[in-house]
Parts: C-alpha cells; sequence; structure tokens
C-alpha cells in the first residue's frame, strides 16, 4: 500500500524507504552518465553524509570520481514506532550501490559533535581506509550542539540581527504563506548559532585527523556555506547564520594554513539556495527559494544538489591545492543564482506576489515536489 506523506508545518513526519532508495539510484544514475571528474579522490570521509549536499557529494564522490567512502550522519533506523529518517535509507541505498560496484561504503550514525564519534570514524580509517583519507567534506546542517566537554547544550536560532526582520514565510502542511516578525537576536543567540554551525567542530575534526596522521598529501577539506544576493542578506547573511558561515570561513583559513605540512587546502564552497531538509527550516526563505527555482528552471539553469556538486568537482577542484576559488578564497557554486539576469527576476516576481497568488507566481509545485522526494514521496 502507497505511504501517505505526513507533514507538519516545515516537517515530513514519515517517509517512504522504497522512494528514498529510488532517488539515490536517481541521483547515482545521473552521476554515471557525466564526464569523469579530473578531481579523482580516492577516499573520502563525508561529515553529514545523509541527505542534501552531502549525500550529493558522497555520491559524486563514489561513482563520479571511484572513491571509497565514510559517511557520518544522524539518522533514525525504523522501529515499532515508525519507518525510520529518509537518510537513514538513503544511507542503505548508497551504501548497497556502492559495494555492488566494488566501492567500500561505511556508514556511521551517531552524532558528529560526539568524541565516541570522532573515535568511531578514526578507527573505521585505520580499518577500512589503509588509514589515510585524502578528501573531508563537512556539510553538517544541525540545530543543536551538545558540547560533550561542558555537557551544555547549545542551540542555534535562526534570527536576523540588529533589528526585527518581517517577511513571508512558507508552510508546506497547510500549502499557505503567513506573515512573519522575527526579533533581532540576542548576542547569546548569535554565540549559540556559530557555536553550532560556524567552523569550530570542522577544524577539529581536521585537527584530530592530522594529529592522528590519517590525511595524505594533497588531503583537501571542504565545507558548504550560503551567501545569497542582498534581498536575502537581512535574514540570512547579515542574520545569526551568516554570523555562522564567517566563523566558518575564519576557521578555514586557519585549517587551510594548518595543512600546509600536507601540501593540502580548506576551503568554503558557497552553494546555491536549495531545498532540503535544513533550509525549509528558515523562516521567510521559502518565497526567495520559489522565485530563485522559477527565475532559473525558466532561464534554462536550475540545479539541485547533485548538479552543483557534479559541477564543483568538474570545474572547480583540482587535485592538487589549487582549486577555483574567488578574491576571498572561496569557491562559487552559487555563480548562476547571482547572475544579474536571474536577480532581475527574483525581484520581479516577489515584488508581485502575495499570500493569494504564490503558488501560480512563484514555483511552489517545484519547492513541494523535491521536499516530497527528500522524504522519498516521489511525484
Ligand atoms: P541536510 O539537512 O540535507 O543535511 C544535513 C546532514 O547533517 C544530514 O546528513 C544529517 O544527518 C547531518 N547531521 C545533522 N546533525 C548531525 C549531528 N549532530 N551529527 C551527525 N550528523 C548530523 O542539509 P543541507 O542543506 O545539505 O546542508 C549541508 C550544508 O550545506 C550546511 O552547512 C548548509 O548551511 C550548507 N548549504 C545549504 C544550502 C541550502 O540551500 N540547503 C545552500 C548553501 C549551503
Amino acid at each position: 500500500m502507497a505511504i501517505e506523506p505526513v507533514i507538519q508545518g516545515v516537517i515530513a513526519r514519515n517517509c517512504d524507504p522504497e522512494g528514498c532508495s529510488e532517488a539515490v539510484l536517481q541521483q547515482i544514475e545521473f552521476v554515471k552518465k557525466q564526464p569523469a571528474p579530473a578531481y579523482t579522490p580516492k577516499r573520502v570521509l563525508i561529515i553529514g553524509a545523509s541527505s542534501g549536499f552531502g549525500l550529493a557529494t558522497r555520491i559524486v564522490s563514489a561513482f563520479g570520481a571511484g572513491a571509497d567512502t565514510i559517511g557520518v550522519s544522524f539518522e533514525r533506523s525504523p522501529s515499532e514506532k515508525g519507518c525510520g529518517t529518509a537518510g537513514w535509507h538513503n544511507n542503505l541505498a548508497f551504501c548497497e550501490a556502492a559495494k555492488q560496484e566494488g566501492l567500500i561504503a561505511e556508514n556511521i550514525v551517531g552524532d558528529a559533535f560526539s568524541p565516541a564519534i570522532r573515535q568511531h570514524v578514526v578507527n573505521t580509517i585505520k580499518e577500512r581506509f589503509e588509514g589515510k583519507v585524502d578528501l573531508v567534506v563537512y556539510s553538517l546542517a544541525a540545530g543543536i550542539r551538545l558540547d560533550h566537554k561542558t555537557g551544555e547544550l547549545v542551540r542555534s536560532a535562526i534570527k536576523p540581527t540588529g533589528r526585527k526582520y518581517q517577511g513571508f514565510t512558507l508552510d508546506l502542511e497547510h500549502e499557505a504563506l503567513h506573515s512573519v516578525t522575527l526579533e533581532p537576536a540576542s548576542q547569546k543567540e548569535i554565540n549559540d548559532t556559530v557555536k553550532v554551525m560556524g567552523g569550530e567542530d570542522w577544524h577539529e575534526w581536521i585537527d584530530l585527523l592530522a594529529s592522528k596522521k590519517l590525511l595524505t598529501k594533497d588531503v583537501k577539506t571542504l565545507a558548504y556555506s550560503y551567501i545569497g544576493p542582498e534581498i536575502t542578506h537581512e535574514l540570512y547573511h547579515q542574520g545569526t547564520l551568516g554570523f555562522a558561515k564567517q566563523d566558518l570561513q575564519r576557521h578555514a583559513s586557519k585549517i587551510h594554513d594548518s595543512l600546509k605540512p600536507f601540501n593540502g587546502e580548506a576551503r568554503v564552497a558557497v552553494c546555491k539556495a536549495l531545498v532540503t531538509k535544513a533550509s525549509v527550516f528558515i523562516p521567510g526563505f521559502g518565497p526567495y527559494i520559489m522565485a530563485l527555482y522559477k527565475a532559473m528552471k525558466e532561464q534554462g539553469l536550475h540545479e539541485g544538489c547533485i548538479e552543483q556538486i557534479q559541477r564543483m568537482f568538474i570545474e572547480k577542484l583540482t587535485i592538487s591545492n589549487a582549486s577555483v576559488i574567488d578574491s576571498d578564497r572561496l569557491i562559487r557554486m552559487d555563480d548562476w543564482e547571482l547572475k544579474p539576469e536571474i536577480q532581475s527576476k527574483v525581484s520581479q516576481l516577489l515584488d508581485q506576489t502575495t499570500e493569494d497568488n504564490f503558488k501560480t507566481m512563484l514555483d511552489f509545485d517545484g519547492l513541494k515536489s523535491e521536499f516530497l522526494t527528500l522524504n522519498g514521496f516521489l511525484r
């Protein structure tokens, strides 16, 4: 019997395991049809590997570059209470497909901030990867972080800073736009968001792997960020998330310097705004994504996570530490999103959008269908 989606606000309360598997296989098929990338890491660790950009990175690494992979994620297995999370089933589908190709694929499920999971990863690299990784991708999107040193549970807050934000937020359950007012974040909320979503944890991971001598010569490490056009800055770039992403950039520079003995590089890749489990959670962001999808699809420039990461491997990453970067030392995968012709269309669409017409004015169907696909409900 077909499983019907249960959606609460912007959260899917269930998933269709077979559909999740099918969606992973579709991404694998896409990658197999593309030209092979010049950058071909052989042993890749992805932290945040079960969905969105992390899963796409794992698929391109394995099925584009032929890499063995270890994927860390925080997912729930099926139990008497439910069918488990989509990411759980994505992990299984990925591993099965990778093993069929003769690739090593290990899933490590648990809290990436915890010493126990880090140790588990270290042991797995030693046992399964002959003690070395050549690419480490940090693609966590977490709302909370248990500080294992102090025992404190730190929560991120998605808020503007300095002044309040007023806009529309999308309710997928009722297919409605609601007006929303977000008060500016306190200094503690900014600090906490930086703690959860900034670069400290990424830095600790790389320091640990380096101290255990698990990094190869020419090792690369990447973390993902978002900047966006000016119309989103109030909410994102100048908001709490923007503070966290600036912290990520600061850590990238320090990690980059620390990798000099390996001839390695640490980069932040700025990606396009896309529908993922994490991004639908950002209040006020839904209308922008729907307008962006409409504009990019009309102009034949739309990409999902898999297309973004595939293009990054082909066009931006190199074997040595010479990836294609801008003057801020960022890899720009948001180049198409920020094209003036795309952004002028987005602004025009948003200017005309109301609570009553957003379903036809913007790409509501596209956003909803991608959201359902993330949870295995393929239409
Ligand atoms: P996602 O929600 O699809 O994936 C997040 C991953 O992190 C999942 O694999 C999840 O299991 C894992 N995770 C979360 N907490 C964890 C924990 N404590 N321990 C272990 N694993 C944990 O998110 P998405 O959107 O792919 O985000 C990944 C990165 O890409 C984030 O840094 C995000 O800011 C960035 N990004 C996202 C954009 C978007 O529009 N979705 C745009 C540009 C950058």
